[in-house]
């Protein structure tokens, strides 16, 4: 039975991947950052075992990784936001953006880092990075422009993850999961987060080392860079 660690498993796409990966008996380890989002997991996923830690906080990532010793087969660095409310191309919030970066671009990085040597420990060790289409350079639009500029830099960090992990064997995508009806996507979004879900989790047991460095959505189509 595969091991996935799922980073950011409070509420949303995190706690629904882990509500589903943990309702067909699946090892899920799951982070959350709050008593509330305990609890959340908790309830939905009472079969996994929770870590603590905030994605900005690299000392407290690296204690949560050495709580864990079994090999990690899937790693999704899911946990992300959306940015402060100034955040347009002529009027930007800088600090909010620069806590936005540290959380959507880095955040993944130290988190696969600091759990590096596990997933390399795994029978068929993969790496999703929770990417969007907004961070794609070929889609148009210029709303909420740290939030693109944040994933953009995102998919950027999954080529080169790519690039150097492939030859030990450990495949990194970047995975959009749609426009879900999250409290991030909003309720008119078009995405049922179960169906969004199930898509994020076929695709991501579906991949072989052929599909490193690809930029996917959750029906494994191919978005352009
Ligand atoms: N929903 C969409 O339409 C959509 C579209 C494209 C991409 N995505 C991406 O999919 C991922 C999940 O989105 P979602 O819709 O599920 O969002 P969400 O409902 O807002 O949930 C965000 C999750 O990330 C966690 N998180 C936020 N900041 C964190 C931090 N600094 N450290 C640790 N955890 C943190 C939250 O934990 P707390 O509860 O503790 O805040 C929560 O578990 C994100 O990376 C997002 O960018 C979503």
């Amino acid at each position: 039975m595969p091991h996935w660690l799922i980073a950011g498993a409070s509420r949303g796409i995190g706690l629904e991947t882990a509500r589903q990966l943990a309702a067909r008996g699946a090892r899920v380890t799951a982070s959350v950052r709050s008593a509330a989002g305990l609890a959340a997991l908790k309830s939905a996923a009472p079969q996994a075992t929770p870590l603590h830690f905030d994605v900005r906080d690299e000392a407290a990532i690296r204690v949560a990784a050495a709580q864990v010793s079994d090999p990690i087969d899937v790693l999704v660095a899911n946990a992300g936001a959306y940015g402060p409310q100034r955040q347009s191309s002529t009027d930007m919030d800088f600090e909010g953006a620069l806590d936005l970066l540290s959380i959507n671009t880095l955040g993944p990085l130290r988190v696969v880092q600091a759990f590096l040597p596990l997933v390399k420990r795994g029978a068929h060790p993969r790496v999703v990075l929770m990417t969007s289409r907004l961070g794609s350079m070929s889609i148009g639009g210029a709303s909420n422009v740290a939030y693109r500029v944040s994933k953009a830099g995102l998919n950027k960090i999954a080529q080169c993850l790519a690039d150097d992990l492939k030859a030990e064997g450990v495949i990194v995508v970047a995975l959009s999961p749609g426009r879900v009806r999250t409290d991030m996507g909003g309720p008119n979004a078009e995405l049922d987060v179960c169906d969004s879900v199930a898509g994020v989790i076929r695709v991501a047991e579906s991949l072989t080392l052929v599909d490193t460095g690809r930029y996917l959505d959750y029906r494994g189509e191919d978005l352009p860079w």
